[in-house]
């Protein structure tokens, strides 16, 4: 008897958001250029537009493609649209300009709009890239959708479908790829490993999608066998310079490296008396001749350093202006890691003489991994829109302010048909795309876009789909870590509740108590100027603004202060109360989605109906549980009631997080 395939259970969404319409019009056709790039227009346009006649010359066609514009509005790989239900006219200055000008064409298109006149688009960052954190062995740190979509044993071996992931880019401009992880394996600069990523570069390149590579700043001496990957010694600067000239040797658009170095244990030229300039222009200087870059990482942080928050700021400050031009500082969004809510790291409104970017977290290693519905924008646009009072202005300013700018994040694929592991999470690889196109976009606007393109167009449906994913990211804050509570996840695989983990020997700064310092007299870490004086790292007002427990924003105060239980708010709530109140608030959000989600039956396909159902489900659990396990576990200080009957005890909470092991959740 047949079954049917539970793959078919993610079928619609593994074409991710390239369900483009088909167009019934005629349309006679004239493309400027013959390239690589314009073969991937053609494959697009021709897959949507049955009827076509080729013109030989531009004026006799109705749908026109140029990339030689002599207009002054399109800037870069920027592009012009004008269209109407005959006549389609989309120019660009450059090949891939004229490639994205499609892709918002279809989009556009797709979405129900007949009529674009004059529609100019340009990039805002320059380099719009993300971040694969895939091992050679074809593992994925922090991944939630499988294995690696480029390596397996070893070696190079990338999805056979990876055409869809450089169509899904660059249909929303994403420009570059980092294709391992930043915990950087020296193997891979070895030659045969680079042999490898050449047939990546070749496959992306017409999508104008340029490779980069992490690599380990030791390589010099653990693949090359030199005696020492100091940065200074000249057999070390030899081997880069080699090794840079052997990579653009195989892939001439090569784009450069990014640098994770002295953090986490990795080596970096600190381990040769070196600082993070030397190291960085070291490789710079290697790099400069082919046009290449060093994206290098602000993420350092040792259990010395008394406040994990200050740290990047106190080791990158006194290095600004001593950056080469072609290094970029890459800053975590918030200081400590990723968490669902941190304020910004203080770095991006303190450095002035260096060029800086953002990396932010598509994957969601603190945000539920792929089982909870979870949108990212209006997180991001809370980051990029903050003002950091460095000469009045917002982050993303700051960040847009400069010779090179970038924007980055940690990419959430793997090898699952879905790329995403849930068809939600999709939306947030769409949401960082666009934002690095154009950050002045809002959440809804991605929002709605994403689902036009990848559930429905029914009006109500998309309406509460989109009040659902917009609420998302303050549900999950409020369930795991509301009012500037961080890091209370569980050791090791961030899943779950575990602000009582004690690890016996463990290092400090792993542990949740180093953050949320809960004991009788109070909750939270106190960075304020009589704590660590984390606040001084920031610009005036915030300085004072956070620094003051009244003035500070609720949703930070417990980043910023360590307040007794029974501290009142302006609301009359004490501290317990309101921590009782957002706990629960996220869990009662997450029931209310699925309501909502519940009348979309016959509104989406029923294998995403069924998909989000079931996740809802692991969700709302999962909600009850975080709230559950971090109010008992709080009590136990706090000696208040909880004005509700939990659904787990504590002795349940403790015992589920042991239950289905990163690992075991790997192979599911
Ligand atoms: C987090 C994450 C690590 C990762 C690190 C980084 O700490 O848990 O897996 O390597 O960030 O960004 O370097």
């Amino acid at each position: 008897m047949l079954t049917l395939l539970p793959m078919l259970a993610t079928a619609q969404s593994d074409n991710l958001w390239l369900n483009f319409k088909t167009m019934q019009e005629p349309y006679v056709f004239y493309l400027t250029s013959k390239n690589p790039t314009f073969d991937v227009i053609k494959k697009e346009i021709l897959s949507v537009v049955p009827n076509f006649y080729t013109a030989k010359k531009m004026e006799q066609a109705s749908f026109v493609v140029l990339d030689n514009s002599q207009n002054s509005a399109i800037q870069g790989d920027g592009f012009m649209i004008n269209a109407d239900e005959k006549n389609v006219k989309i120019e660009a200055k450059t090949s891939a300009g004229a490639l994205y000008g499609v892709y918002e064409f279809l989009r556009r298109r797709k979405n129900g709009e007949t009529v674009i006149k004059n529609f100019v688009s340009n990039p805002a960052f320059q380099i719009r890239i993300l971040n694969h954190w895939d091992n050679p062995d074809g593992s994925v740190e922090r991944g939630y959708a499988g294995k690696s979509i480029w390596f397996q044993d070893g070696k190079i071996n990338f999805r056979s479908d990876i055409e869809t992931y450089a169509r899904a880019n660059a249909s929303v401009g994403i420009n570059a790829t980092v294709i391992d992880n930043v915990n950087a394996d020296p193997k891979i600069l070895s030659s045969q490993m680079l042999q490898g990523v050449k047939t990546v570069a070749d496959r992306l390149r017409p999508y104008n999608i340029k490779v980069y590579l992490a690599v380990n700043f030791s390589s010099p001496a653990a693949l090359g066998g030199l005696k020492t990957s100091d940065p200074l010694d000249k057999d070390v600067i030899d081997w880069w310079t080699k090794k840079v000239k052997e990579i653009y040797t195989l892939i001439p658009n090569f784009g450069g490296f990014l640098v994770k170095a002295n953090s986490e244990g990795l080596p970096g030229p600190m381990d040769f008396g070196r600082t993070h300039a030397d190291g960085a222009n070291m490789l710079a200087k290697a790099l400069k001749p082919y046009g290449g870059i060093v994206m290098w990482r602000a993420f350092v942080y040792n259990p010395q350093g008394g406040d994990r928050a200050k740290q990047a700021y106190d080791e990158f400050m006194p290095l600004d202006g001593k950056f080469d031009d072609n290094v970029i500082i890459q800053i975590k969004n918030g200081p400590v890691d990723f968490q669902p809510r941190e304020p910004f790291s203080p770095l991006f409104g303190a450095m002035k003489n260096t060029q800086i970017m953002a990396e932010l977290q598509i994957t969601q290693e603190y945000l539920g991994y792929s089982d909870h519905l979870c949108y990212l924008a209006t997180m991001w646009k809370e980051f990029l829109d903050y003002p950091t009072y460095h000469n009045g202005k917002t982050v993303k300013e700051t960040t847009l302010n400069q010779k090179l700018t970038a924007f980055s994040a940690v990419a959430n694929t793997g090898n699952m048909k879905n790329w995403c592991g849930y068809v939600m999470a999709q939306s947030n690889w769409y949401a960082f795309g666009r934002l690095a196109w154009n950050p002045d976009l809002t959440s809804q606007q991605i929002a709605k876009e994403w689902i036009n393109l990848t559930l429905t167009n029914d009006e109500d449906a998309v309406k509460k789909i989109s009040s659902i994913m917009l609420r998302s990211r303050e549900a999950v804050v409020d369930y795991m870590t509301p009012l500037g509570l961080h890091h209370l996840m569980g050791w090791s695989d961030h899943w779950g509740p575990e602000p009582w983990c004690a690890i016996p020997g463990a290092r400090e700064d792993w542990m949740p108590r180093y953050y949320h310092k809960a004991a009788a007299d109070g909750l939270g870490f106190n960075r304020s100027s009589t704590g660590s004086n984390a606040v001084e790292q920031y610009q005036e007002p915030l300085k004072s603004m956070f620094n003051d427990p009244k003035l500070c924003p609720k949703e930070f105060v417990l980043w910023f202060h360590h307040l007794p239980w029974d501290y009142t708010f302006d609301n009359g709530n004490t501290l317990w109360d309101e921590l009782v109140y957002h706990y629960d608030k996220g869990v009662k959000e997450v029931e209310a989605f699925q309501n909502v989600w519940a009348t979309l039956k016959g509104k989406v396909s029923d294998p995403v109906f069924n998909e989000v159902t079931e996740k809802l489900k692991v969700q709302l659990d999962e909600a009850q549980w975080w709230r559950d396990g971090c109010l008992l576990y709080f009590q136990t200080f706090s000696k208040m009631d909880i004005p509700f009957k939990t659904k787990y005890t504590f002795e349940e909470c403790k015992a589920k997080l042991r239950t289905k092991s990163y690992i075991e959740r790997q192979k599911d």
